[in-house]
């Protein structure tokens, strides 16, 4: 794993914002060797990212041809310019998340086999279950990892890096993957100008990792607000409404959305949600570097990063040109290409803020330590990881034959197996309590 960077500045403050126990400002944190490991301060840091998207674009110009709708439009009133689709079957949440989480790996230089748990917060989930969290786990090969699927729309990917912190400053972890990935176009209503022009697919994931240098997520801001959750809302598929031909029909399984209600709560809460983690990570918003916002609309970033916060357009991260809104993998995707775009270097602080359906929002402060030039990677370590990459295949197909051999295999307690043989006294029927057994 890439080595973090130990802040120049030593007046770290903790994750509450205080100072880490023992230590004065000015001075880094001191620990002793032999602390037990629950006594020394811990950190989470993002150390790897990586993300997918599939290869079909869909522009402006192509909506045109199937809705009432125009570029213009579009772009003036969103930002959006394209996004990307996955029109190949065989693309799906899953597979957007896997390519997404290897290349997180890759740049973390960390097997899988050393992932403690995996998160995977999306919308489009493979099916209601199993948890496309554990599909993942399958096909990266991390066979020491728990996994689950995280359900907070939009803003999933925030409240995944809140449990993957959580799970590490208490000492239960020490690498967790968060994926927010998304299949939108499965599920939008593409003869809805409204909705199918805004959102697109994608994946995003980070690798999160225990550290005893100070920074990294320092601060988190959960919220939800279910009196607005038929605001955005997929209505049918669920227990309130099981798929049927009437809810097929009538259109139930497509996103249905108010879209100016959204507006309104979005611009609300993505100020105010900053604003309590820059305070709760002891930071102004003066000294923000560069802020990764949920890119659904141009607008509402401007309307609230930009108008309220005061934040300058140059230290906001906006690519929602080129992908559209794909919710929870929304913010990993931005992240890498801020990346890639160099605007983002160790010591700068970072905030990450969205909002989606529930109504959900969340917003995290860091501290970024991790370097983030890409590393070199030899041939050896290449072959190394595509031969994991097919122990991982191989060892899946292996425990799905095994299963199907039990399958296969007579059923020991199937009726007729044991006709003719007389019973052990183990085997014998209980007799009721009767009266007449009660007087025995
Ligand atoms: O991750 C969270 C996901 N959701 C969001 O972020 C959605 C948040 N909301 C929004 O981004 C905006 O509300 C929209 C982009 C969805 C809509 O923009 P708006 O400025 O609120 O438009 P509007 O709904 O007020 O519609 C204005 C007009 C209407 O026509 P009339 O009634 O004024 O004649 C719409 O019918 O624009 C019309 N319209 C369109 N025209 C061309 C709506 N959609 C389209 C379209 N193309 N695609």
């Amino acid at each position: 794993m890439a080595e973090i960077k130990q802040p120049s500045a030593t007046n770290q403050p903790t994750t509450n914002g205080a100072h880490p126990p023992g230590s004065e400002p000015g001075v880094a944190a001191e620990r002793s060797p032999d602390a037990p490991l629950t006594h020394r301060p811990r950190y989470a840091h993002i150390v790897g990212w990586g993300y997918h998207v599939p290869g079909k674009v869909i522009t402006n110009h192509d909506l045109e041809q199937i809705v009432d709708t125009n570029d213009e439009w579009i772009r003036s009133r969103t930002g959006i310019a394209e996004r990307h689709v996955a029109a190949d079957p065989k693309e799906t949440s899953v597979s957007l998340a896997v390519a997404a989480a290897r290349k997180a790996l890759e740049v973390a230089d960390v097997p899988a086999s050393k992932i403690d748990l995996i998160i995977c917060s999306t919308t489009t989930p493979e099916h209601i279950f199993p948890a496309t969290a554990c599909l993942i786990q399958d096909a990266l090969g991390a066979n020491n990892a728990g996994a689950f699927d995280l359900s907070a729309a939009c803003s999933g990917f925030v409240y995944g890096l809140a449990m993957a912190r959580g799970h590490i400053l208490a000492g239960d972890a020490e690498y967790v993957l968060v994926i927010g990935a998304e299949t939108l176009s499965r599920i939008v209503d593409w003869t809805d100008r409204e909705t199918c022009i805004l959102f697109g697919d994608g994946a995003g994931a980070v690798l999160v990792a225990a550290s005893e240098v100070p920074g990294g997520i320092m601060s988190v801001d959960l919220g939800s607000d279910g009196s607005g959750g038929n605001n955005l809302i997929l209505p049918a598929g669920g227990s309130a409404m099981p798929t049927s031909l009437e809810t097929v029909s009538s259109g139930m399984h497509y996103v249905k959305m108010d879209g100016k209600a959204v507006f309104r709560f979005a611009t609300r809460v993505m100020a105010s949600s900053t604003r309590k983690v820059l305070e709760r990570a002891g930071y102004t918003t003066d000294e923000v570097d560069l802020v990764v916002p949920h890119q659904a609309n141009i607008r509402i970033i401007q309307n609230s990063v930009l108008n309220q916060l005061k934040i300058p357009a140059e230290k906001v991260f906006v690519n929602l040109e080129k992908y559209g809104n794909t919710s929870t993998a929304s913010i990993p995707i931005a992240l890498c290409e801020a990346i890639e775009a160099g605007k983002l270097k160790p010591g700068y602080k970072v905030v990450f803020v969205g909002f989606g359906a529930g109504l959900t929002w969340a917003a995290c402060a860091i501290d970024w330590r991790t370097p983030v030039e890409k590393p070199e990677t030899g041939w050896w370590k290449n072959t190394r990881r595509q031969a994991t990459y097919s122990a991982a295949a191989a060892r899946s197909m292996w425990r799905r034959a095994v299963r199907w051999v039990y399958e296969v295999l007579p059923d020991p307690e199937a009726p007729g197996r044991d006709e003719g043989r007389e019973k052990t006294p183990a085997e014998a029927p209980v007799k009721e309590n009767t009266p007449e057994r009660v007087r025995e």
